[in-house]
């Protein structure tokens, strides 16, 4: 039996992995005059710079025989036509389809899906544009003034990231808040300033069958109960939805609720209705470029070379990183504050979908999948875990997302973020007090950086809404791009499934006292009887 071609490529990789032995990212630097400009990509006004990465032209051009070998273009094709590359639950992963352009056509099932995508779009702006204007109505004939999104996950993650990056006073009369957590300290601090009578919910559930936005949902029917007796407070409530036999008891108009396909997945849906409260804090235009921005990486994604590809390049680079070099890190930090929300948000993105340990046919994966992704934002994080960075005792290669303009505020203090961000890039690459003299016998080591630490700079012309949208469009290619190379499927989350499963149990026990299944350990049992008492249950 022959081996599959990728197993050459593979071997071909280690081969080459060996080559670094020795050389510091420095000495690469020394060794080629043009590795800047070999290995820094533009985009549409960007500059994607990877040359602080332990890897050359080289390494890119063996990362691109391998994907070819592992039939990356045609997973590539797969995904954008609509095949059901989510194997395991025998679905498509369209989110391309949600940001395609209105003369598109995508056929699923024998059926073209761009016709339900461009209504819905179209209800959503009707919804925002009314909200915004002051024209929808609560029970008690007062407009609405406050709207609350009730979901978690993805269906509160990537819209508040985008209400957080891109919102501010605008005109609206609509503000926009953001409940996820079942604690119920949550809903009330965010409730407390609101009016019961101008206030409208979006319960964001592609399931509808979440524990935390059911529970969240009722309250706040309660809460709407309880200051508009004998008003019809469904008329307060908007559900966006995949299960719409079970969110319609909730709304009182079927206007009211809006689809959230099967063939989008709960960490790519801000591109679908989900994205209501983009449209509504921010106004349907910013939500169309938010659209285009997303399309037009899609475009790239699926057109460029892969040797000019950023999808490709960042993806391929984060295995490499992973599987070559052992990195078990990805630090993420966005110099701007609006993006603060990123590296959560890229939490989820990433990690529900590449945190898998077999491949898609349900064998064990041959080496690590995603490592962890965590981060804050610059410049605060400096004053925080860049002393880790800089001097602990492990690398962790670090992405630098800075918009060099601003919006807002003063040019000058913008260019000093600016340059903090690319300072710290170059202090973890050079480090300091590393030549011979410095580590003589009695010098101050304490102040030693060790530098040849790798980091990933991405240079934005600003932060809009078009920039945000390609942003997070080029974070979900390369989390596939990473996928296929590890040879995972990233589109389930079968993992998040079983502490669901078995907080059922705890909660009875909790409540009331209901004895847990026989083969609890005797951990939980202690840590359930101590929450007990400390509530002071008797039984
Ligand atoms: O955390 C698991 C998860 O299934 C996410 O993938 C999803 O975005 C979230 O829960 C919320 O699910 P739903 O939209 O069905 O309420």
């Amino acid at each position: 039996m022959t081996d599959h071609p990728s197993a050459t490529t593979l071997a071909a990789l280690a081969a080459h992995r060996r080559e670094f032995a020795g050389h510091t990212l420095s000495s690469l630097f020394d060794a080629d005059a043009t590795r800047f400009d070999a290995l820094s990509f533009a985009f549409d006004g960007w500059c994607v710079d990877i040359s602080k990465e332990r890897l050359t032209a080289r390494t890119l051009a063996l990362l691109a025989a391998h994907a070819e070998a592992l039939g990356l273009p045609a997973w590539r094709e797969a995904l954008f036509a609509g095949e059901r590359v989510n194997m395991s639950e025998q679905r498509p992963a369209l989110h391309t389809a949600l940001r395609a352009t209105a003369e598109a056509s995508i056929v699923v099932d024998g059926a073209d899906v761009m016709p339900g995508v461009r209504a819905a779009r179209s209800r959503v702006a009707a919804l925002a544009r009314a909200i915004r204007a002051g024209e929808r109505i609560g029970a008690t004939g007062t407009p609405i003034r406050d709207v609350v999104n009730l979901g978690i996950g993805g269906s509160d993650l990537g819209p508040r990231l985008v209400c957080d990056a891109l919102g501010g006073p605008d005109g609206s009369a609509a503000r926009v808040h953001f409940v996820s957590n079942v604690d119920p300290a949550h809903l009330a601090r965010t409730l407390a300033p609101l009016a019961p009578a101008s206030t409208l919910f979006i319960v964001t559930s592609k399931s509808f069958n979440t524990q935390e936005t059911l529970a969240n949902a009722a309250t706040a029917a309660a809460w709407l109960a309880a200051a508009l007796p004998g008003a019809d407070v469904r008329r307060h409530f908007v559900a966006v939805t995949g299960n719409a036999d079970a969110a319609r008891p909730h709304v009182a108009d079927a206007d009211d609720l809006l689809p959230l396909p099967a063939w989008v997945g709960g960490r790519y849906s801000l591109w679908s209705a989900a994205g209501l409260p983009i449209a509504i804090a921010l106004g349907p235009p910013a939500f169309d470029a938010l659209l285009a921005g997303a399309a037009s990486m899609d475009t790239h994604f699926r057109t460029a070379p892969l040797a000019a590809n950023l999808p490709f390049v960042l993806g391929a680079l984060g295995w490499w990183n992973t599987r070559h070099l052992g990195h078990v890190e990805r630090v993420v930090v966005p110099y701007a504050q609006p993006l603060a929300l990123l590296p959560q948000y890229l939490q989820q993105l990433v990690l529900e979908s590449n945190g898998k340990q077999v491949d898609r046919t349900g064998l064990p994966v041959s080496g690590p999948t995603a490592p962890a992704w965590w981060g804050a934002a610059g410049t605060d994080a400096q004053h925080a875990f860049f002393q880790w960075l800089h001097q602990g005792t492990r690398e962790a290669p670090v992405e630098f997302i800075v918009p060099v303009t601003a919006t807002v505020g003063p040019a000058s203090a913008q260019t000093l973020l600016v340059a903090n961000a690319l300072a710290q890039a170059q202090a973890l690459l050079e480090g300091r007090g590393n030549r011979p003299e410095d580590r003589a016998e009695g010098a101050d080591r304490s102040r030693a950086c060790p530098g040849n630490r790798a980091s990933t700079t991405l240079l934005l012309p600003r932060l809009d809404a078009g920039t945000l949208g390609q942003l997070l469009a080029l974070y979900e290619h390369r989390t596939f791009v990473e996928a296929m190379l590890c040879g995972i499927n990233p589109f389930d989350q079968f993992g998040v499934e079983l502490g669901k499963a078995l907080a059922g149990p705890v909660v009875a026990a909790l409540a009331d006292g209901t004895p847990l299944p026989e083969a609890t350990d005797a951990s939980t049992r202690g840590l359930v009887a101590a929450a007990r008492a400390m509530r002071g249950a008797t039984a």
